[in-house]
């Protein structure tokens, strides 16, 4: 997610505005800039790559200006460079401005604006911002925000500056975060709390559909009808690292509890409205190129790996497409039968992981056609693959992938059924059973995260133990490989996932009393038979946690925790089963007093085979 600060008061805007966007630094960001109002003009000023070259190209620039906005990128649309960056201007200068979020009309916005006259620069959703309001501008700059996000679709936090209007900012909130900090004849814009801490603890929470006039002396709030809005001051009394994490204790919480907003983003643009189809404009393969693939590989390491585990699942059931799945270290030393008829796919969250990045040019090498999954823009798997499909979780900081992972999973599922669209592998109505389903996950994981005291309870039983099983048929024997690993990798347990069909094969001999047993039960059609290998464990004296989706009956009987998840198309049940898992492995590490975010010996990015 980007950063924004903005300033308006009797000090110099532009060290302010870079002092608050250093405050941001540790989102993660591509690129930086700032604009300043000086001598009846708009100054701008950014730059590709870290805050000291911005800082590096304004030496020597007299700033004296008072007002001005300023803005760390983490790239969405638009590769990161100078031109993307923002701050963006329209056509003449007069305006400039900051954003976070995603427009997803711009593409048909940009289009009207170009017919009226409009030049674009930057292949970024957020220019067509300044341009609407060149647009639309008749002397007021309030009035004329007003009029632009009327035209928006998608989630934004946009801040404009005027030439015409100095000592004024106008902003406005949809989905993005917004706060105003209160200051002695001078006031404040940023998107995180951290970048205002400096200046003040007095703080208004601007709220989804609200604008903000702001001046050195006075902030007026108004909701999406003009009305005047009274804002409660909130002080902070967070210190700076807490307020980095947004008040969560670590950043691994923050980031499970972004999911929803995780999956929206990555949702959005991506199935249209008028067909009830998923749109992938960002994918170069044709229907011939699409229906000549006789086989797919997913590579990929880690938690990315058990994303493409259940990629295999989805693909090949909705596309009829066979899939295999390989861990990237092992894939290029097994000499895969790989050639121009495949399509090898490969998931990374950071676009850097080194045994990924290395699968990625065999595959090359070998003739395949290429797609990346990934979260960075700009990374190395972004660049080198034929096509990329971004996860937009914003920047994801614990080592330990949590909404990157479900992100991953949402673009499995919408890759799927792209693909199945293309090959008329599916019916319509299926699809837009899907699509429905698709759609309301967000509102579904809400619900488990307003249920995480119940998970947090459950999770009181593992602080002391050395071992855990996690296990599951199906696709939940996929999830429960996740889970596993969220467990090992920050509670230090050993923990092993196994499918529950083959523990009587050897490994139900480690399970005696109080062993804990963690059984995921959410695919209908297995549904009975989880409920045969949960009593199996059962009539061993395991400690047994269910997952179980709501309106199963009976589990909780062979179970000593049961916990539910909304209940959703069993195929989509991953992205959800998913969370308690993590919820469940953050609890068990708080309690055992470790490194939740930096766990011992790992790294949150593998650059290294
Ligand atoms: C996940 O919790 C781990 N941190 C690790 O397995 C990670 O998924 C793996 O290193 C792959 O990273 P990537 O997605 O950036 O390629």
């Amino acid at each position: 997610m980007c950063g924004i600060v903005g300033y308006v008061g009797g000090n110099s805007a532009a060290p302010i505005l870079i002092e608050g966007l250093s405050k941001l630094e540790y989102r993660g960001y591509d690129s930086a800039g700032i604009v300043v109002w000086e001598e009846n003009q708009l100054k701008l000023e950014k730059k590709l790559g870290r805050l000291s070259t911005l800082q590096e190209s304004l030496q020597g620039i007299e700033l004296n200006a008072k007002t001005g906005i300023g803005h760390t990128r983490w790239a969405t649309h638009g590769r990161p460079s100078d031109v993307n960056a923002h701050p963006h201007s329209d056509c003449t200068g007069r305006f400039a401005v900051v954003h976070n979020g995603i427009i997803e009309n711009y593409m048909e916005l940009r289009e009207w604006l170009q017919e009226q006259g409009h030049r674009f620069v930057s292949e970024t959703d957020t220019e067509v911002l300044p341009h609407l309001v060149e647009q639309y501008y008749q002397g007021d700059l309030k009035e004329a925000v007003y009029k632009v996000i009327e035209k928006l679709e998608g989630s934004y936090a946009m801040v404009v500056i005027s030439k015409d209007e100095p000592g004024r900012l106008v902003a406005a909130r949809q989905d993005s975060p917004l706060v105003v900090g209160l200051g002695e004849g001078e006031n404040f814009l940023a998107s995180d709390i951290p970048a205002l801490l400096k200046h003040t603890r007095n703080t208004l929470i601007i709220d989804d559909g609200e604008i903000v006039d702001l001046t050195a002396e006075n902030v007026e709030i108004s909701n999406g009808t003009g009305r005047p809005v009274e804002k409660q001051i909130f002080e902070v009394t967070w210190e700076e690292s807490q307020a980095e994490k947004g008040g969560y204790e670590h950043f691994m919480l923050k980031e499970i509890y972004e999911q929803p907003r995780a999956l929206r983003d990555t949702l959005s643009g991506r199935l249209s409205p008028e067909s009830d189809r998923v749109v992938l404009n960002e994918l170069n393969l044709d229907e011939e190129t699409v229906k000549n693939i006789n086989r797919i590989y997913v590579v990929a390491c880690g938690t990315a790996y058990h994303a493409g585990l259940v990629g295999k699942s989805v693909i090949e059931s909705l596309a009829k497409i066979p899939v295999e799945v390989d861990i990237a270290s092992e894939f290029r030393y097994r000499k895969p039968l790989v050639g121009p008829d495949n399509l090898v796919m490969v998931i990374s969250q950071s676009g850097e992981t080194a045994d990924t990045l290395a699968a990625l040019r065999e595959a090359k090498r070998l003739g395949a056609k290429t797609v990346a999954v990934t979260n960075v823009v700009g990374s190395s798997v972004s660049r080198e693959a034929d096509n990329v499909i971004y996860t937009w979780a914003g920047p994801e900081i614990a080592v330990a992938s949590t909404k990157a992972y479900t992100t991953q999973l949402l673009c499995m599922y919408l890759l799927g059924i792209w693909l199945a669209q293309e090959k008329g592998a599916l019916e319509q109505q299926e699809i837009t059973d899907l699509l429905k389903e698709l759609r309301e996950l967000y509102v579904k994981a809400e619900v488990i995260l307003d249920n995480d005291s119940t998970i947090q309870e459950a999770s009181r039983q593992f602080a002391d133990k050395e071992n855990a099983f996690f296990i599951g048929r199906g696709l939940d024997y996929v999830v429960a490989e996740e889970g596993s690993l969220k467990l090992k990798e920050i509670s230090y347990i050993h923990a092993e996932a196994y499918a529950a069909g083959e523990l009587k094969h050897g490994t139900l001999a480690l399970i005696e009393e109080n062993v804990p047993v963690i059984a995921l039960a959410t695919q209908q059609h297995l549904y009975e038979k989880m409920v045969s290998n949960i009593k199996e464990v059962n009539a061993r004296d395991a400690s047994i946690l269910a997952l179980a989706m709501e309106g199963n009956k009976g589990i909780e009987k062979v179970a000593d925790h049961t916990i539910y998840i909304p209940a959703t198309h069993p195929m989509l049940a991953p992205i959800l089963t998913v969370i308690p898992l993590q919820l469940l492995a953050y609890h068990v590490s708080v309690a055992r007093g470790c490194d939740v975010d930096k766990p011992r010996n790992l790294a949150k990015s593998v650059t290294v085979e």
